[in-house]
């Protein structure tokens, strides 16, 4: 029998989209072949496909020397059940690490490192201040010091990913949306938001620097607003919400005025990006990795997400607005963010092609059979 009849609707979104990447990276993967990836932060949202999309390739080229891969985390918020479920992979290693800590010296040495060791979603890293700065500052620092040892010892680093964030441009004015990676940014060093912005600043300025004077091949990824499968249900952001609100059958609930316009990327082909940047990245380069269009407000994405749940699952709620509890969720929320991704497409080969109905449509899917999530 064929085992794609076997699998659920969302365990069919993970296969194909683990197909896409490993297609549209697979230079990237044969770069990669035979060496050793750590990943930090691999038990986050983007460590779902970061993590399962080189093993995914590895047994879809068993003949080929396979890519080795160490996660590193501290588990902040839990040990999530699909790491635990990969853990027979003998090509995966899991380490509980934080990374604000010398990297663990059995790890062996590293080609490529990609450090994502950080709280992404503002109701956590509000909650983590302290450490979300740590981890993006103090973590940094040890894997670029780690990298200049092992240069000196003749055993150097191929490629080492920072993701900083489309934050760092804060609330872009009007004539700088859509955005490239030249903007310097318009940022508050001391809102709620500023333990992120800022580290992530002071982050890109670490490594541009150690590019320079040391030769670390270390590159920069800009997110902008991903979303899909591996994001926790409960993690906060504006899709999952929706995704719970429309799973329950409950009216969706908007907590801003929904005004606020962004772009959305989907995550494999945010994904496929990221594994560009890693190896093909100029050192020192920061590239943005989102899509360009539709802009769109809060209130259409919820829109969207709605008449796609009634087509899915029949679901025949409204949008109703309400006051959030926490009284910073808004405040220093950019109102417009849309990138140009003219760099990383031109450099690096970077072509997202999923569309924001296709998107939301395979999240919707994943949810429905991912509706649990443990919250550390
Ligand atoms: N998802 C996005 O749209 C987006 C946007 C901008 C930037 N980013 C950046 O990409 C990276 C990954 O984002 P994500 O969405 O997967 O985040 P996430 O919050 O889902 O996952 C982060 C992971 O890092 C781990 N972690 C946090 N602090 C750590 C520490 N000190 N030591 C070891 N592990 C630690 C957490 O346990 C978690 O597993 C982050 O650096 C984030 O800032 C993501």
């Amino acid at each position: 029998m064929n085992p794609s009849m076997t699998m659920s609707p969302a365990e069919q979104i993970v296969q194909e989209d683990l197909d896409s990447i490993a297609h549209d990276a697979g230079d990237e993967f044969t770069a990669l072949s035979g060496r050793h990836l750590v990943v930090a932060g691999g038990a986050g949202f983007l460590g779902y496909y970061l993590v399962q999309a080189p093993l995914h390739w590895n047994r879809r080229n068993p003949a080929r020397p396979p890519i080795r891969v160490s996660v590193l985390d501290n588990f902040i918020r839990g040990v999530p059940a699909w790491l635990t479920a990969l853990a027979v992979d003998e090509n995966l290693r899991l380490v509980r690490h934080d990374i604000t800590n010398p990297l663990p010296a059995d790890l062996g040495d590293i080609d490529y490192f990609v450090h994502g060791a950080s709280i992404a979603s503002p109701i956590y890293y509000r909650r983590y201040p302290i450490e979300t700065m740590d981890a993006n500052v103090n973590g940094l620092r040890l894997i670029l010091d780690y990298c200049v040892t092992q240069k000196s010892a003749g055993r150097p680093v191929s490629g080492v990913l920072f993701y900083s964030s489309s934050e760092i441009y804060g609330d872009p004015t009007p004539e700088n949306i859509p955005t490239p990676e030249t903007y310097r940014g318009n940022v508050s060093c001391t809102g709620p938001r500023a333990c992120y912005d800022e580290s992530k600043r002071y982050g890109e300025t670490l490594c541009v620097n150690f590019a320079k004077q040391h030769g670390v091949p270390i590159k920069v990824a800009r997110p902008f607003n991903n979303y899909g499968p591996g994001l926790k249900i409960t993690d906060g952001r504006v899709i999952p919400d929706f995704a719970r609100n429309i799973l329950d059958g409950a009216d969706i609930i908007m907590l801003s005025d929904g005004s606020a316009q962004r772009t959305f990327c989907y995550v494999a082909d945010a994904v496929t990006g990221y594994f560009k940047v890693l190896v093909r990245g100029g050192a020192g380069e920061a590239y943005n990795i989102g899509v360009e269009t539709p802009e769109i407000s809060v209130n259409e994405l919820a829109a969207r997400a709605a008449a796609l749940g009634k087509e899915l699952f029949g679901y025949a709620g409204k949008v109703v607005r309400k006051e959030s509890a926490d009284k910073d969720y808004v405040v220093d929320n950019p109102y417009r963010r849309c990138p140009i991704i003219i760099k990383a497409r031109s450099e690096l080969g970077y072509a997202p092609a999923v569309t924001i109905d296709e998107g939301l449509r395979r999240s919707l899917l994943w949810y429905s059979g991912n509706r649990e999530a443990s919250e550390a």
